[in-house]
């Protein structure tokens, strides 16, 4: 793949990301570039031989100029926490929308391979009692401003494919976890709140299902799809995990690390059940998750590295648990 450009490369899933492809391919040339939001963390890439710079996808001469150097583009930076788009949507619209245009402009002008990461939440939610799946065809319903604005960059990215023909393919994952997953979102909240003698946090009721996967799965994925993805095509991707509701999740976690935790105020809009029909990347490309049908393997692993890795994660936690307490959650 020559010399890869990795938006968004020191974020969670960007950087497991760039160790898959390092370890698989010694010698690809990586740039990663990376605003270093409260999200980013240089230290995620710590050892790697990659090129880093630090700036925004906002930052149309630099893209520019990235983009020329590249081969390909794997386009993973986002503002990618519902709950933070629920109280300032702008820095959302920001990147995800305008951030994915000034990238497209520069893979259109210099010809170059794209592709994008994106979500199944652009798909809306399904009711707890429906067994449907999302699959590529679902039409587009998305619920927050954060999916709104995923929802938007995909519509760019197609748009572009048919109307420049640039060379594309898109992916739309389900939940992921697994080192390196900011403090913020569900599981490693939970976490790090028990290793802290903090209560784990359960919005609502609980009852919403998120269709889990771990994030090697997600990224072997996206290498698969780099390699053989059809241009042009969007793929599912996701681990048949759809039937584990956060409730049962959270009491896994508190049961495997000895704890308990309190119900606190819902998320507002909180979509319900999230569930992908991943058939099309199975059968086309032969893919096949690895932590298979229940997260139980994937969630201790997890705990051990946050267990491992508290100075990682330890200086965030205040300021965290402060910003939820201060919407009651
Ligand atoms: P993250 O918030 O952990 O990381 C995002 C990274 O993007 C950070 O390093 C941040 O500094 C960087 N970034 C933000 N704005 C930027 C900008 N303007 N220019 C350059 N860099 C910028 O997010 P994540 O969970 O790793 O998600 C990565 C991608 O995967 C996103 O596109 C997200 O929508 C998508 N996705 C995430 C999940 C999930 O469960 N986390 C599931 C499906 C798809
Ligand atoms: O579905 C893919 C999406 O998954 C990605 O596109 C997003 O980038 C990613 O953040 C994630 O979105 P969610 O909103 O589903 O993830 P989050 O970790 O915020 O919450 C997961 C579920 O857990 C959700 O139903 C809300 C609930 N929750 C969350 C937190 C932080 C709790 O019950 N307690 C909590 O403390």
């Amino acid at each position: 793949m020559g010399t890869m450009l990795v938006t968004g490369g020191a974020g969670f899933i960007g950087a497991n990301f760039v160790r898959m492809a390092l370890k698989r391919d010694p010698k690809l040339d990586v740039i990663v570039v990376d605003k270093l939001t409260y999200a980013g963390n240089r230290v995620n890439l710590a050892g790697l031989n990659i090129e880093f710079v630090q700036g925004s996808i906002t930052d149309a001469p630099l893209i520019d100029e990235l983009v020329a150097r590249a081969d390909t583009v794997v386009h993973f930076a986002a503002e990618s926490h519902n709950d933070n788009s629920l109280t300032d949507p702008s820095p959302f619209v920001d990147t995800n929308v305008v951030g994915t245009f000034v990238l497209l402009e520069a893979v259109r002008k210099h010809n170059k391979r794209l592709h994008h990461i994106s979500t199944d939440e652009v798909f809306g939610d399904l009711a707890l009692d429906d067994p449907a799946r999302f699959t590529e065809h679902t039409p587009y319903n998305p619920s927050s401003p954060y999916s709104a604005t995923k929802a938007g960059s995909d519509h760019l990215v197609r748009a572009w494919v048919r109307s420049f023909g640039i060379k594309a393919t898109i992916s739309n994952c389900s939940n992921n976890y697994g080192p390196y997953q900011h403090i913020e979102k569900f599981i490693p909240r939970q976490i790090t709140n028990l290793l802290t003698g903090r209560p784990a946090k359960l919005y609502g009721t609980g009852a919403q299902v998120r269709d889990w996967i771990h994030v090697d799965d997600h990224n072997d994925a996206v290498l698969l799809i780099l390699e053989k993805g059809r241009l042009g095509e969007t793929y599912n991707i996701g681990a048949d995990n759809d039937h584990t509701s956060n409730k049962q999740v959270i009491e896994m976690i508190c049961e495997l690390m000895g704890g308990t935790y309190e119900h606190v105020a819902d998320r507002p809009g909180h979509d319900q059940r999230y569930a992908m029909d991943s058939t099309k990347l199975r059968e086309e490309l032969s893919w096949r998750p690895r932590y298979t049908s229940s997260i139980s393997e994937g969630l201790e692993r997890t705990i051990e590295w946050y267990r491992d890795n508290e100075e990682w994660w330890a200086a965030d936690k205040v300021a965290v648990e402060a910003k939820y307490a201060a919407g009651g959650q």
